[in-house]
């Protein structure tokens, strides 16, 4: 006792019990200021301070987030440290939000360790809406919009060639067969260049990938829970997060940029097949850093990649489920392509088989697994939506999952029935469903999405019957696990006729 009554200073304590005093009442007026002047809709309860971070758990966020809308209503809120975040649980709200007031919901919060450090700032899908994200968005929308179709389909048609025939010999589990298309395809119209299995700067670019999304969750880094950390005067070699983050990022960026290198020597050599990047890496309307163009290549593989294959997994969960649009389809399909298997479907078939394109909106509508709790946009301006005030910084999503589920947005929302999307915007991939976002930030590949899953998925249901195991029903209360190495379900896909079989040998074997 007499010990700590000398070693403090009565002053000192007091300095400092009233320095704390100030701060905290500082904090509670603040508080108070901010409580006054915004006012949030329903906010799920959480512990103090921490808000809700620990409540979401890390897997299977769609089907947490359609609970939590069933109970709060069509918008709520959740606070993950000092952010608010807006869920949107029906397409009215998404629509009012996201698409009409687009110039005001299209940046992304911040997040110092996903974005700043583990992604240099260079992650086009991560950038708050401003400048560099305008520069790089115009040129992929250049390169990937649809009037470009023709130079990607070559690769589409050859990777879809090879999934028919990979799906008819099963050599390999079908749905490896689905991540082998989808990474081929991506890494074709991306690099120029077919991709194996086994690949190893796939797997590199994979492995950077997978270390990558966990910093997506909320709650994964301090830093990004409490951005303000971030600015607190801390040497920057200081902060506990950097020496990991600094460690992805370089690690990343070797990866990516070994991809660029090499398709710069074959564009040097004259050996390169025109692409995505070399036709970036030939523009002289925009200079991008090494590392810039690095991560824009980077991007695109990711965004693209799993996005095409739980797409497929979805499709053909679906069929299995609710086979009743395969006749319809097949009428088309047989129309044009002979009943008899006289030929494959083709891109210059497209405008001939809507339900195939219906089919595609269906499955990207139908059980969400990617972006099953929205892709978070932000907002850049207060705003006042039905008698909430919203603060600029706000984080908005929809909430994908439930939004599919809701039989308010969608009949029936659990049957897979493409005939929902038989409509005038059949040939809109984007319209009528919230797959592929909302606003500005609306996917930047859907056209080439479109046409990776008409080519694959008009020729799949031309060839194959796909159905259920009776020993093993398909079961979908939660999205498809996120591993591509993961069976996500059973399913029976074998050759329609003879003729079909003889046809993929045909037409197939040479571009497996
Ligand atoms: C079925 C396949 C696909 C689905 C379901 C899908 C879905 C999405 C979603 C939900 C977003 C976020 C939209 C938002 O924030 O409002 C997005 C963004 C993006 N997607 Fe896709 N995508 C697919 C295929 C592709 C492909 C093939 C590419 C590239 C070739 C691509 C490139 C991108 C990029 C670069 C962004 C970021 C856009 C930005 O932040 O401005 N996606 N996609």
């Amino acid at each position: 006792m007499t010990l700590l009554d000398d070693s403090f200073d009565p002053r000192i304590t007091g300095t400092f019990l009233l320095l704390l005093g100030g701060w905290l009442s500082w904090l509670l007026f603040e508080h108070v200021k901010f409580s006054r002047k915004y006012k949030f809709p329903p906010l799920v309860p959480g512990l103090p301070v921490l808000g809700n971070t620990f409540q979401i758990p890390s897997i299977d966020q769609g089907p947490y987030l359609q609970k939590l809308g069933q109970k709060y209503g069509e918008i709520f809120t959740l606070k993950f440290g000092r952010s608010y975040w807006v869920i949107l649980n029906s397409r009215r709200v998404a629509q009012e939000l996201l698409e009409k007031r687009a110039a005001i919901y299209s940046s992304r919060q911040k997040l110092p360790m996903a974005h700043d450090i583990v992604s240099g700032g260079k992650r086009m899908l991560l950038m708050p809406y401003g400048d560099q994200w305008r520069r790089q968005r115009r040129i992929m929308h250049q390169i990937l919009n649809s009037s470009q179709r023709r130079t990607f389909e070559p690769f589409q048609d050859i990777e879809s060639k090879a999934l028919m025939y990979h799906l008819l010999t099963q050599s390999t589990p079908w749905y490896l067969c689905l991540g082998r298309f989808s990474n081929s395809v991506i890494m074709s119209v991306v690099f120029g260049r077919r991709t194996e299995l086994n690949d190893p700067h796939l797997s590199a670019v994979y492995r950077a990938q997978e270390e990558f999304v966990p910093y997506l969750m909320p709650g994964s880094s301090i830093v990004d829970t409490f951005p303000l950390l971030a600015n607190l005067p801390l040497l920057k070699r200081l902060q506990p997060w950097r020496r990991k983050g600094d460690d992805l990022y370089q690690r990343t960026l070797q990866v990516f940029s070994k991809l660029v290198d090499d398709l710069q020597e074959s564009m040097h050599n004259g050996t390169h097949k025109s692409c995505f990047m070399s036709e970036l890496l030939q523009s002289e309307k925009e200079t991008f850093s090494k590392a810039e163009v690095a991560f824009m290549a980077g991007t695109l593989i990711e965004a693209g990649t799993d996005t095409t294959r739980t797409s497929m997994l979805e499709l053909i969960a679906g069929t299995a489920m609710y086979p009743d649009w395969v006749p319809h389809a097949r009428e088309e399909l047989d129309a044009v392509c002979g009943a008899n298997a006289e030929r494959l479907p083709s891109f210059d078939d497209i405008d001939k088989f809507p339900m195939i394109k219906a089919a595609i909106k269906e499955a990207v509508r139908w059980r969400p697994t990617n972006s099953q709790t929205g892709i978070p946009h932000a907002l850049t301006k207060d705003d006042e939506f039905e008698g909430y005030r919203l603060p600029a910084g706000t984080v908005v999503t929809w909430n994908n999952w439930g939004i599919s589920h809701n039989p308010e947005d969608f009949d029936r929302p659990e049957c897979f029935d493409p005939s929902r999307f038989l409509d005038e915007n059949v040939d809109k991939i984007a319209k009528g469903h919230l797959g592929f976002g909302a606003g500005r930030r609306l996917c930047v590949g859907s056209d080439v999405a479109a046409n990776n899953l008409f080519i694959a998925v008009s020729r799949l249901i031309y060839c194959f019957d796909v159905e259920q195991d009776p020993a093993h029903p398909i079961v979908v209360d939660k999205p498809f696990p996120l591993s591509a190495e993961a069976e996500p379900y059973k399913v029976i896909i074998k050759p329609r006729t003879d003729a079909h079989r003889e046809l993929i040998f045909r037409e197939c074997s040479e571009a497996a």
